[in-house]
């Protein structure tokens, strides 16, 4: 049996070590803390329309092929624990102002130019679909195809998902992919990735998120994702079965992943701006992670020399992103290529894009030492 080693134990390289395991290599995965990091705090939102903006066709297009994919990985996941991982169904994004309310048109348009339904929504509209909605909302956009998962029970499924495989998992940190003895090797680290493969660009951007619980006699979640800019700051609110995730801020802050007081404190006020209700809901988890962040928001996922491939970079779209590049790693493995995938090729930065702080693999991240 051709042996694999899945470095990183999030829903990347957990998901990838499921599905090569089912596909019958003998799997280990390391990681010194799985399924923490950027994917126990994640929002869980499947939405490459909402996530997007005229010009970046191509992370649309990727998220677009993955999100096709999710009906049946969902399935799959929620037979291995009984518990369904969806959470909501669609996307609402809602506008308070003039500028807010043009942006949506301009989404719906590009939207619309690559075949997706998008509904715009006037104020009754909005306040029909949710009416726990705050007064200020003028309008809004019904992503009607964009769903979003728990991404607590996506971690716990594949987890259980990994263990009927017969996945071996070493609860330790690899310093040096040179010191894995296996016929493949899989580099799923997310932001810290160019740790173990100086030259790959990919680099953290820091978010801070919020759960809340629902207290008796508080008026109830919404029932899709609501996604809002509030200030300039985009906000967005997804439901759980308990209650509501509140995310997230952005920005550059190395890896970082304290909570800051200015952070809390955006997102409750924001939040409260487009669902005032959230004020009686009890603030029950504050967390941070580092995204993945690539320089075109598109993941790497590909070859880097003959016995690695990379799979990360996946930047504020993680959990989209899973089942896609289950089918793009399993074909890599298979010495193949499948084609929704080929754009997010790591070889794209070959003589352009390296990050500023590659080492001696900038000019290449396929270049390798292995
Ligand atoms: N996917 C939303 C975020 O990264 O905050």
């Amino acid at each position: 049996m051709r042996t694999l080693a899945v470095v990183g134990g999030g829903v990347i390289g957990s998901a990838v070590a499921w599905g090569a395991a089912a596909a019958g290599w003998e799997v280990t995965i390391f990681d010194p803390s799985p399924g923490s990091g950027a994917s126990w705090v994640a929002g869980g939102m499947l939405a490459p329309l909402s996530e997007g903006w005229p010009g970046e066709s191509a992370p649309l297009e990727f998220g677009a092929a993955s999100l096709a994919r999710w009906p049946e990985f969902g399935a799959r996941l929620a037979a291995v624990t009984g518990v369904p991982v969806f959470v909501a169904d669609q996307t609402l994004t809602v506008a308070s102002d003039a500028a807010d309310a043009a942006d949506l048109r301009t989404i719906a348009d590009f939207g619309g130019e690559y075949g997706h339904r998008l509904e715009l929504l006037d104020r009754s509209g909005v306040r029909a679909a949710e009416p726990g909605l705050a007064r200020t909302v003028r309008a809004g956009l019904l992503a009607a195809t964009e769903p979003a998962v728990d991404n607590r029970l996506v971690l716990d499924a594949l987890r259980q998902g990994c263990e009927q495989q017969g996945v071996h998992m070493m609860v330790q940190a690899v310093d040096n992919l040179d010191d894995l003895e296996f016929d493949r090797i899989v580099l799923a680290t997310g932001a810290a990735a160019a740790r173990l493969w100086p030259g790959l660009p990919v680099r953290p951007l820091k978010g801070e998120i919020l759960r809340l619980r629902h207290r008796p006699g508080a008026p109830p979640p919404p029932r899709r994702v609501i996604r809002a800019r509030v200030h300039g700051r985009p906000i967005y609110l997804v439901p759980r079965a308990d209650g509501i995730v509140v995310g997230a801020t952005q920005y550059e802050a190395g890896f970082d992943t304290a909570v800051t007081v200015a952070g809390v404190r955006d997102l409750i006020a924001d939040a409260e701006a487009v669902l005032p209700a959230i004020g009686e809901y009890e603030l029950a988890e504050a967390g941070a992670g580092s995204r993945p962040a690539t320089p075109d928001n598109l993941p790497l996922i590909g070859r880097l020399s003959e016995h690695v491939i990379v799979a990360a970079g996946h930047g504020r779209n993680g959990v989209l992103g899973i089942p896609l590049t289950v089918d793009a790693v399993l074909a890599l493995l298979s010495d193949d290529i499948l084609p929704e995938a080929k754009a997010a090729d790591p070889q794209r930065f070959s003589t352009q894009h390296a990050h500023p702080d590659a080492g001696t693999h900038a000019a290449s991240p396929a270049g390798g030492n292995r």
